[in-house]
C-alpha cells in the first residue's frame, strides 16, 4: 500500500508499542478517504465478520445476507443443514442474488432467473441446454469461509484465514462463563443507529471507561466500577466487572439472586462488541458498520434464551437504546468534529496503574492493530 498519509508526517508525534509512551493515531486516520479505502482490503476483507445468529437460520432453506463494504454475502443453511456462505452475486451477468433474509429451496436471480441450489451449485440456467460448451459446473457461486461460534455466524473473505475459534483462544470459555445459556439464545430485537463518526471513533469509545464517570451517570451505578477491567487478549478485549453493589440501579432494576457477576463485554476485532448485562440471562451484539470516513451504521441485536422478552430485559433494552447509546453517540459525533479541527492532531493515552479500571490501554491496543494492519509507519 503506497499511501503517503500512512507515513509519519512532520506534524506527527510517535505512535509506539508502549501505551504509556505512545500518542494516539493521527487525526487523518479518522477522516482521510484514502485511509478509509485502504482499510477495506487491509482489515475488512481478511477479518472475521459477524453475519448474524444461528437463530436467524433455523432450518434447511434459511438464508440471510450481509454487506462487508462493497462485498455482498449470502449465508445459507443448505438442504443437509450445512452452513454455507457465498458472494451474493449471480454468475450470469452479476445481479445481486438474494435480499434480506428468508426461506427458500433455491436462490433465483431476479434478472434472468438463473437458479442456484443452497450449496451454491447452479441448478438451472434458462436456454443454455443447446449451448454445447456451457457447463453449469463453471458457474457455481463463489464460496467464502463461514463458521459458527457461540451461536454467532462469522464469515471471512480471506480463504486462507485461520479459523475464528483458533484465533480467539479462551473467548468461548469466557462467554460461556458469563452467558451460560449461550447455546439456547434466540434473536429477539434489533435497534439501528446512524452515527456521524468514523467507525474507529466508535470502537475507541467502547474500549475505555475513563469516560464513564463524566458521561454515563447511570452506567457507573449499574456496574461495579472498582473491579471494572479491560483485559487484552490479542484479537479480542474483555471488559469484566464483579457483581453490582445494588440491584436497584438508576439504569434499571433486577431481582436479587439473578446475577452473581456484574457486567461482561467483549470487543472482537475489528468491529463487533458483545455485551452481557446484569440480571436475567441475555447477550447483545453491537456491530459498527463503516459507511464512509465519517459515518457509521450500528446494529444492536438482543438475544435471550426463551425467545420472549421479559419486563426486566425490556428495561435493559430501553436503558441501552434511550440512555447509554445516545450518550455514546453524542460523544463520538463531537470527537469526529474535533478530529477535523485544525487545532487537533494527536493526544495521549491515559494510563494510571493505580486506577486500572479507568485505563485507556485497550484503545491503544486497537489503534496499534489498525496501524499495523494498514502497514502504517508512525514510529
Ligand atoms: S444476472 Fe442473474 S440471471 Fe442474469
Ligand atoms: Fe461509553
Amino acid at each position: 500500500m503506497n499511501i503517503q498519509t500512512l507515513r509519519r508526517m512532520p506534524t506527527d508525534s510517535r505512535v509506539c508499542a508502549n501505551p504509556a509512551e505512545s500518542f494516539t493515531l493521527p487525526a487523518r486516520f479518522y477522516t482521510d478517504p484514502a485511509i478509509y479505502e485502504a482499510e477495506k482490503p487491509a482489515i475488512f476483507y481478511k477479518s472475521w465478520w459477524c453475519a448474524g445468529h444461528k437463530s436467524q437460520l433455523p432450518k434447511p432453506g434459511s438464508y440471510l445476507t450481509t454487506q462487508i463494504h462493497e462485498q455482498g454475502i449470502v449465508v445459507t443453511r443448505d438442504q443437509e443443514g450445512v452452513l454455507r456462505a457465498f458472494y451474493n452475486v449471480c454468475q450470469h451477468r452479476g445481479h445481486e442474488l438474494a435480499k434480506g433474509c428468508g426461506e427458500s429451496r433455491t436462490l433465483t436471480c431476479p434478472y434472468h432467473a438463473w437458479t442456484y441450489n443452497l450449496d451454491g451449485t447452479l441448478r438451472t440456467a434458462r436456454l443454455t441446454r443447446n449451448m454445447p460448451d456451457f457447463d453449469a459446473c463453471d458457474f457455481a457461486l463463489k464460496p467464502v469461509l463461514v463458521e459458527e461460534f457461540c451461536g454467532f455466524i462469522f464469515v471471512n473473505l480471506d480463504r486462507e484465514a485461520r479459523p475464528f475459534k483458533e484465533q480467539t483462544g479462551d473467548l468461548e470459555n469466557e462467554i460461556r462463563k458469563y452467558a451460560p445459556p449461550i447455546d439456547e439464545m434466540k434473536f429477539v430485537h434489533r435497534d439501528h443507529y446512524d452515527i456521524k463518526a468514523n467507525w474507529k471513533v466508535v470502537i475507541d469509545n467502547f474500549l475505555e471507561c475513563y469516560h464513564c464517570h463524566p458521561a454515563h451517570r447511570d452506567f457507573v451505578d449499574l456496574v461495579d466500577m472498582d473491579s471494572y477491567r479491560n483485559i487484552i487478549n490479542g484479537l479480542y478485549i474483555s471488559q469484566i466487572s464483579e457483581a453490582p453493589k445494588t440491584t436497584t440501579a438508576r439504569a434499571y432494576t433486577f431481582e436479587k439472586g439473578e446475577v452473581d457477576f456484574g457486567y461482561a463485554g467483549w470487543f472482537l476485532w475489528p468491529n463487533l462488541t458483545l455485551w452481557v448485562y446484569p440480571g436475567e440471562a441475555n447477550i447483545s451484539a453491537l456491530m459498527m458498520i463503516p459507511a464512509g470516513p465519517d459515518r457509521t451504521l450500528e446494529t444492536l441485536d438482543w438475544f435471550v434464551p426463551s425467545g420472549t422478552v421479559s419486563q426486566q430485559i425490556k428495561d435493559a433494552m430501553a436503558y441501552m437504546n434511550q440512555t447509554l447509546q445516545p450518550e455514546d453517540i453524542s460523544l463520538c459525533e463531537s470527537v469526529q468534529k474535533g478530529l477535523k479541527s485544525m487545532g487537533y492532531n494527536q493526544g495521549r493515552f491515559v494510563i494510571d496503574s493505580t486506577h486500572p479500571e479507568l485505563s485507556e490501554h485497550g484503545v491503544h491496543h486497537f489503534q496499534k492493530m489498525v496501524a499495523d494492519a494498514l502497514g502504517a509507519d508512525l514510529g
